[in-house]
């Protein structure tokens, strides 16, 4: 189960921000915005009610063991789940480790950018003749994604293999040229529910299959999340920590902090934030609010990563312009650790890190940097994982989800949509030459500079 401190989020701790009367003071319209998400019961929630999806997923099972590699080809949505699942539930070495290490779980690479070396450099990594390529898109026309979905099939056929084999599509249950393709060609293919966009999608198909072919127990994922629903969606604003995150965030965002950090302090934690950033920028950041209004609301996530940042960022956030709520994920018990030798006992700046071990130094360094951050004014978190395992991160995922659709309600905004991208998509298509989108890059030739 993740635990939450919030004691250095306040003023009381603070000396300056808001004090606990001034965030509950909004507590009855937190409840009832969660309530209002619950009832009108979500995609991300709807899923979690069945084993549709996980019996989906496990029905390929026994196929899935035909091959020693899995390349899942998508992008945003369609990617950020499956390296948050293979980064947080896999040991970091796991593409090195020989199939008989992997006990004949895959190894899983994730295409989602279109940087040539990038996808080259993947290929290269792989044995064609033992790879499955998985193609995500919901909506099956996103450029990125059907450019390396054709990079591959040409690969694929070039070397004469049985293309319904080789590929597998994860699409909209019936729109899109991917399902379309599908049909003609006997392609096995996966679901992505039309109530769960992108980037609530992780528990779908989309993250559900990578997760099972690298030996996840999505089981145990699905468990972590149900549990969550529970825990999170009772509601009493003082006692469930999505409601008191939701009231801080909103509170401090209206107090002008604009700006939220996630701080890991673990490597296997850090594309968790990574999925986090993209589920509160896209969720968040609207132009209009529901009725219509101009808003222009949000609150701009950024990753960071202990200790790593600490000698980046953290100058920055203890003394630059207060506009940051820091969020820490710290791992209290880590899949292995280093004792550090008792060596040089006569150098006193080496001496008092003898006989510790690295996890106690990373997460004395986290209390430290909350500590500093508090005796500076800004306003900060810690939640805390026992271990990695699939209960807890599956737990992280709904809770995130819960928390953003929370403070959508709050900010009275749709955070389904994302509007804001699909202007540079229609210019991108016309630059790329695609009928019909002609127009929309030539009205910026003459606004260019010379
Ligand atoms: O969250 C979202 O909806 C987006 O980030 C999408 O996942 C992303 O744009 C990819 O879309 P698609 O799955 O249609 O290719």
């Amino acid at each position: 189960m993740l635990k939450f401190d919030f004691s250095f989020a306040f003023k009381e701790n603070l000396g300056t921000g808001l004090s606990k009367d001034e965030v509950f003071n909004n507590r009855e319209f937190a409840k009832r915005s969660l309530l209002d998400v619950i009832e009108s019961e979500p995609g991300f929630l709807r899923i979690l009610k069945t084993d549709e999806y996980l019996d989906e997923v496990e029905a390929l099972k026994d196929w899935v063991k035909n091959f020693d590699t899995l390349v899942v080809v998508g992008i945003g949505g369609s990617a950020l789940g499956n390296l948050a699942l293979h980064a947080s539930l896999k040991p970091m070495n796991w593409n090195l480790l020989s199939e008989e290490e992997r006990e004949g779980n895959l190894r899983v690479f994730v295409v989602d950018n279109v940087d040539p070396h990038f996808v080259g450099s993947v290929i290269e990594q792989i044995d064609l003749d033992r790879t499955l390529f998985n193609v995500i898109s919901k909506s099956g026309t996103t450029a990125e994604a059907m450019a390396n979905y054709l990079v591959v099939r040409g690969i694929l056929e070039k070397r004469g293999l049985d293309i319904s084999e080789h590929l597998i599509f994860t699409t909209d249950p019936e729109k899109g040229v991917l399902r379309q393709i599908a049909k003609e060609e006997g392609i096995r293919t996966l679901t992505i529910p039309q109530d769960v966009g992108g980037r609530f999608s992780v528990l779908t198909p989309v993250g559900l299959f990578s997760a099972m072919a690298e030996g996840i127990d999505i089981r145990k994922l699905y468990e972590g999340a149900r549990n969550g629903v529970k825990r999170y969606s009772e509601s009493s604003a003082d006692t469930n920590p999505v409601l008191v995150n939701a009231l801080l965030h909103y509170s401090y965002l209206k107090d002008g902090k604009s700006i939220s950090v996630m701080m890991p302090y673990s490597n296997q934690l850090y594309l968790l934030a990574d999925w986090y950033r993209q589920l509160w920028a896209e969720s968040l950041g609207k132009k209009y609010d529901l009725d219509g209004n101009v808003v222009n609301t949000g609150q701009t996530p950024v990753k960071a990563l202990g200790a790593v940042d600490q000698h980046s960022q953290i100058q920055l956030y203890n003394e630059g312009p207060k506009d940051k709520i820091v969020t820490f994920l710290k791992l209290e018990k880590f899949p292995g650790d280093l004792q550090i030798p008792e060596l040089h006992s006569e150098i006193e700046a080496l001496s008092y890190l003898g006989g510790k071990s690295l996890s106690e130094l990373l997460n004395s360094e986290q209390e430290g940097t909350a500590m500093a951050l508090t005796e500076n004014g800004v306003p900060n978190l810690t939640l805390r994982f026992d271990e990695l395992s699939e209960s807890s991160v599956g737990e992280f995922i709904i809770y995130y989800e819960l928390l953003t659709a929370v403070m959508g309600a709050m900010l009275n905004i749709n955070p389904y949509d994302q509007p804001g991208v699909e202007l540079g998509k229609k210019i991108t298509y016309s630059l790329m030459g695609r009928k019909g989108y002609e127009a929309f890059a030539g009205k910026f030739s003459e606004k260019k500079w010379r």
